[in-house]
C-alpha cells in the first residue's frame, strides 16, 4: 500500500466493495469520502451476503479502523439502523469512526429529492431518492447542518428551525404537499446523536497521523468516476465528487499522502438512472447480462441498463484520475457468450475519435466502433492465476488494457472473497 484508493471508473456497482474488503485484509483503515446511502456495496463472504451502504466495506476486518469521512453525507436514522442491523449479525462497531464534520440528511432533503424528481417528469435524472442532492445543495449554500452540531443542542434546535421554516415554505408553497414539524426532527436527531457519540471523531486527524506513520489506509469510492459531479456525464450525476480528486477534501489526507489509486470496472458496462450510454445493449444480449448477472440495484432494487466495455469511457476514467490500474471484475458472468464486444473507439459523422466528450448531446449521437473476441466458459473457479485463464479471456483483458492505456491488476471471477485474480 500503504495508501491506496478504490473508485468506480464506470457509472457505479463495479463491484468496489467486493474489493476493498479483499485489500482490507492488510489495511488499518477503511475510509469512505464521499456520497450517502445512495450506495450499496455487496461484500459475499463464506456464501453469506452483506449490502453495505454507509458502514465502510472494512468492517467485516477485525481490527480495521472504519472510518465515515466528513465528505459523507448522513441519514442518521439511517446509519443507526445499518449499525444495529450488523451488530444482530454478530458484526462489532467498536472500530467506526464518524467524522465530526460530516453532514446530515433530514427528512425534507429526502422529500424535496422526490418532489424535485416529479417536477423534472421525463428529464428526471433517476436519482435513489436517500436526500443525496438536496442535502449537498444545502452543504455548499452554507446552512447545512453537521454532526459535530449535535452535540450543541440548543444551536442545533435553532438551525433546525431556520432551515425548516425556510423548506417548509418551498414544500408547502412550490410543491403544495405538507411540510415538516422543527420540534419532531430536533428530538429525534438528538437521540441518534446520542446514539452515535461514541463514534463522532475528529477524522482528519486520526488519518492524518495514521498516514503519517505509514499506516495502511484504504479509501473506498462510492458511485464512480462517471458520476462525478465534474467528469460524470451532468447533470446525470450524483452531487459529489466520487472521483479520486474527492479522496483529500473528503477525508482530510492531503493529496502528497496518496500512493496509489485503482479503478474498479466489470468486464461489461452497466448503469442505473437516466443519461446517454453509447454501448447500451437494449436487446436480448443486454437482458442476458442483466440476468445473468442478477444486475439489479443493491440501494433501489432497480433493473440495471447493461452493454458491452466501453474502453473510451474507461480511459476517460483512467485518465481523470491518474489511476495505476484497474481491476476488472465478473469476467465469470461474461463467460458463456459466443462472441463478446469491446467498444474501442466511438464514431459520430463518419469521424472516429477515442475522446470522451464533455457534451451530453454530442455523447448522444456516438456510435460504438467494435471489435469483437471469442467467448469464454463462464466457470472460472478453477483459475488461481491471470495464465490459468481461458486464452480468449486473457486477450480480452490485454486489449482492455491496451485500448484503456492502464494494467489490470486484478480480475474477479466470482462475488466471494477467494474468487480474485491478483495479476501484477
Ligand atoms: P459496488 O457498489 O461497486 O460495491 O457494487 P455492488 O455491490 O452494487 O454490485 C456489484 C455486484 O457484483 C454485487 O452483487 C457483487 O456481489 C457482484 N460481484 C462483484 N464482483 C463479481 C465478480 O467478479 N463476479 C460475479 N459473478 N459477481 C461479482
Ligand atoms: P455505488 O456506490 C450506481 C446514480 C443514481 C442516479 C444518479 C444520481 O453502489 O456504486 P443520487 O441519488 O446520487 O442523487 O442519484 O446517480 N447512483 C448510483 N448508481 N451505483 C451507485 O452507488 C449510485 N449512487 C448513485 O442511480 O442515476
Ligand atoms: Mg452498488
Amino acid at each position: 500500500m500503504p495508501t491506496k484508493v478504490i473508485i468506480g471508473a464506470q457509472w457505479g456497482d463495479e463491484g468496489k466493495g467486493k474489493i476493498v474488503d479483499i485489500l482490507a485484509s492488510n489495511a488499518d483503515a477503511v475510509v469512505r469520502y464521499s456520497g450517502g446511502n445512495n450506495a450499496g456495496h455487496t461484500l459475499v463472504i463464506n456464501g453469506e451476503k452483506y449490502a453495505l451502504h454507509l458502514i465502510p466495506s472494512g468492517i467485516l476486518r477485525p481490527g480495521t479502523i472504519c472510518v465515515v469521512g466528513n465528505g459523507v453525507v448522513i441519514d442518521p436514522e439511517f446509519i443507526v439502523k445499518e449499525i444495529d442491523s450488523l451488530i444482530a449479525r454478530g458484526v462489532s462497531m467498536d472500530n467506526l469512526l464518524i467524522s465530526d464534520r460530516s453532514h446530515l440528511i433530514f427528512p425534507y432533503h429526502k422529500l424535496l429529492d422526490e418532489l424535485q424528481e416529479n417536477f423534472r417528469g421525463k428529464n428526471d435524472i433517476g436519482t435513489t431518492k436517500k436526500g443525496i442532492g438536496p442535502a449537498y445543495m444545502d452543504k455548499t449554500e452554507r446552512c447545512g447542518i453537521r454532526m459535530c452540531d449535535l452535540s450543541n443542542p440548543d444551536t442545533f434546535a435553532e438551525k433546525v428551525k431556520a432551515n425548516v421554516e425556510f423548506k417548509n415554505l418551498l414544500i408547502e408553497k412550490v410543491y403544495g404537499v405538507n411540510g415538516f414539524v422543527a420540534e419532531e426532527i430536533i428530538e429525534k436527531y438528538l437521540a441518534y446523536g446520542e446514539r452515535l457519540k461514541p463514534h463522532i471523531a475528529d477524522t482528519t486527524k486520526i488519518l492524518y497521523e495514521m498516514a503519517k506513520q505509514g499506516k495502511n489506509i484504504l479509501f473506498e469510492g462510492a458511485q464512480s468516476s462517471l458520476l462525478d459531479l465534474d467528469y460524470g456525464t451532468y447533470p446525470y450525476v450524483t452531487s459529489s465528487h466520487p472521483a479520486a480528486g474527492g479522496v483529500c477534501i473528503g477525508s482530510g489526507i492531503g493529496p502528497t499522502m496518496i500512493d496509489e489509486c485503482f479503478g474498479v470496472v466489470k468486464a461489461y458496462t452497466t448503469r442505473v438512472g437516466k443519461g446517454p450510454f453509447p454501448s447500451e445493449l437494449n436487446d436480448e444480449i443486454g437482458d442476458r447480462i442483466r440476468e445473468r448477472g442478477q444486475e439489479y440495484g443493491t440501494t433501489t432494487g432497480r433493473p440495471r441498463r447493461c452493454g458491452w466495455f466501453d474502453a473510451v469511457l474507461v480511459k476517460f476514467s483512467v485518465r481523470v484520475n491518474a489511476l495505476t490500474g484497474i481491476v476488472v471484475n465478473r469476467a465469470d458472468t461474461l463467460g458463456s457468450f459466443d462472441k463478446v464486444k469491446l467498444c474501442v473507439a466511438y464514431e459520430k459523422d463518419g469521424q472516429i475519435t477515442t475522446a470522451f466528450p464533455a457534451s451530453l448531446e454530442d455523447l448522444a449521437k456516438m456510435k460504438p466502433v467494435y471489435e469483437e473476441f471469442d467467448g469464454w466458459d463462464e466457470n472460472l473457479s478453477g483459475c488461481e492465476k491471470f495464465d490459468d485463464l481461458p486464452e480468449s479471456l486473457q486477450r480480452y483483458l490485454r486489449r482492455i488494457e491496451e485500448s484503456c492505456e492502464t494494467k489490470v491488476v486484478m480480475v474477479g471471477i466470482g462475488p466471494g472473497r477467494e474468487d480474485i485474480i491478483m495479476v501484477n
